[in-house]
């Protein structure tokens, strides 16, 4: 069955019950479950990442491993309140591969990306922010466009398709995989810097 967000759906937990039984690509064959957005409808920002992790896929919330760990300390130091902000992904479930006892991340592939677009389409309407942050490659094309390039846009307040403004950043687990300490402080301060842009334009 290919479950498709519902028409005219006004709460996300109404979308979230939907997405449960989506079969819209192949992924939810070796996933636990889907992952939906979470957070209040109204919330002044949203912020999008690629796809849940292995934690996330076990617990079923988004952004509550080592990621999310790190996205909540840069919120803070933003000055954004994490329980303010709705929190989703653009691929709602987790794609892997296994490398002994570890499921290893892999990333979404561009049909994938598309066919669960319709649901981050649905969370916009529903939860009608006033800013996207767009966290890594995955999530900024997905709203953006295969052509867009964080790496060049990255920080800066554009126009999405939706009308609504964004902010294009890295993924948060760009940052855990810094070399050392050194840059790491240094993407971790920029991340900071382009959330505090988000926050100020929501
Ligand atoms: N990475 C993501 O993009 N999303 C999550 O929910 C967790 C890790």
């Amino acid at each position: 069955m290919t479950a498709q967000p519902p028409e005219g759906a006004r709460s996300v937990e109404q979308l979230k019950e939907a997405a449960a039984s989506c079969r819209g690509c192949e992924l939810w064959e070796h996933a636990t479950q889907t992952v939906f957005g979470e957070g209040r409808e109204g919330s002044k920002l949203m912020l999008v990442g690629e796809q849940p992790g292995d934690q996330e896929d076990l617990q079923g919330k988004p952004f509550v491993g080592p990621a999310g760990r790190l996205l909540e300390k840069a919120l803070d130091e933003a000055g954004i309140d994490r329980s303010r902000v709705y929190v989703t992904n653009a691929v709602k479930h987790f794609r892997w591969t296994r490398r002994g006892k570890r499921r290893l991340h892999e990333k979404p592939n561009a049909g994938q990306v598309r066919a669960c677009r319709p649901w981050l389409e649905a969370e916009i309407e529903v939860v009608r922010p006033g800013m996207l942050v767009l966290l890594g490659a995955t999530a900024a094309q997905s709203v953006m466009g295969p052509a867009f390039r964080v790496s060049q846009q990255r920080g800066e307040v554009l126009r999405s398709p939706f009308g609504i403004p964004v902010v294009a950043t890295v993924h948060p687990s760009s940052i855990l995989r810094a070399t050392d300490a050194e840059s790491r402080e240094a993407a971790l301060a920029s991340f900071i810097s382009d959330l505090e842009v988000a926050g100020r334009g929501a």
